[in-house]
């Protein structure tokens, strides 16, 4: 299959509401998706792909009830010391982009273990987007060049100002839960992303989700803005 995205950006959405149909708290939601994400990564990394990145919370998340924001901080601590030996042993390599000084310290603690400790994988790179916002990541881009005293004269010297200047374009980007927007994700990256919805919500979102995902990408044909010459 030569067809297989190299980089799958995904929003991971509907994780409340899937816990409000059982009639369970959201926490289970999140902790569900957690399980999804995993499989997301072991799916992904046996297909080919290269890069998965996972928008796990989001700069206007931090306006959700103080509650939630709490919980959702506590899990993802949980779930980087939890999964670290996994990646370890699957040859993942973890990054981070976003602004992660907004993050309490023991998860700004926990992610760092996990980024350091699959730091020489070679498999694929799993980039969590924390405390992330594609307005924020232009905006720090432009800080960053005016405090160098030199403005890009590229779109591939901007690039090199993000968060991460080794992550590639997506090739495809996955949003669960049914609404099709972006929610600032991504937004200079995904110029020429090719874009999947699914009303499946996240924790439901498995293995064969994301085949069918990765199935329908290999049908399109990616154009950038010229004609087809067949
Ligand atoms: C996605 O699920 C997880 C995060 C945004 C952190 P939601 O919490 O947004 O779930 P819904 O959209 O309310 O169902
Ligand atoms: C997008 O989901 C952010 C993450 C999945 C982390 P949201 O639930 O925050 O998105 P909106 O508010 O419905 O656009
Ligand atoms: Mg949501």
């Amino acid at each position: 299959m030569n067809k297989i995205p190299r980089h799958i950006a995904v929003i991971m959405d509907g994780n409340g509401r899937w816990a409000k149909q059982k009639g369970l708290p959201r926490a289970i939601g999140h902790q569900e998706g957690v399980k999804s994400l995993h499989e997301a990564v072991a799916t992904g990394n046996d297909a080919g792909v290269k890069y998965l990145t996972a928008y796990t919370f989001s700069t206007e998340n931090w306006f959700r009830p103080k509650h939630e924001v709490e919980l959702l901080m506590k899990l993802m601590a949980i779930a980087a010391d939890d999964e670290r030996p996994g990646l370890i042993k699957n040859n993942v390599r973890v990054r981070t982009v976003g602004r992660l000084n907004d993050l309490p310290r023991n998860l700004q603690d926990a992610m760092a273990r996990l980024v350091a400790d699959t730091a020489k994988n070679t498999g694929l790179t799993l980039t969590l987007a924390l405390s992330y916002g594609g307005r924020t990541e232009i905006l720090d881009a432009c800080r960053r060049a005016v405090e160098a005293g030199k403005a890009p004269q590229t779109e591939a010297e901007f690039g090199a100002l993000l968060y991460d200047p080794s992550l590639p374009d997506p090739d495809l980007l996955i949003r669960t839960g049914g609404d099709r927007r972006i929610s600032n994700y991504l937004l200079w990256q995904s110029a020429y992303t090719e874009l999947y919805f699914t009303e499946t919500l996240w924790p439901d979102f498995r293995k064969a989700e994301l085949l069918a995902a990765i199935e329908d990408y290999a049908q399109r044909q990616r154009r950038f803005g010229r004609i087809d010459e067949e």
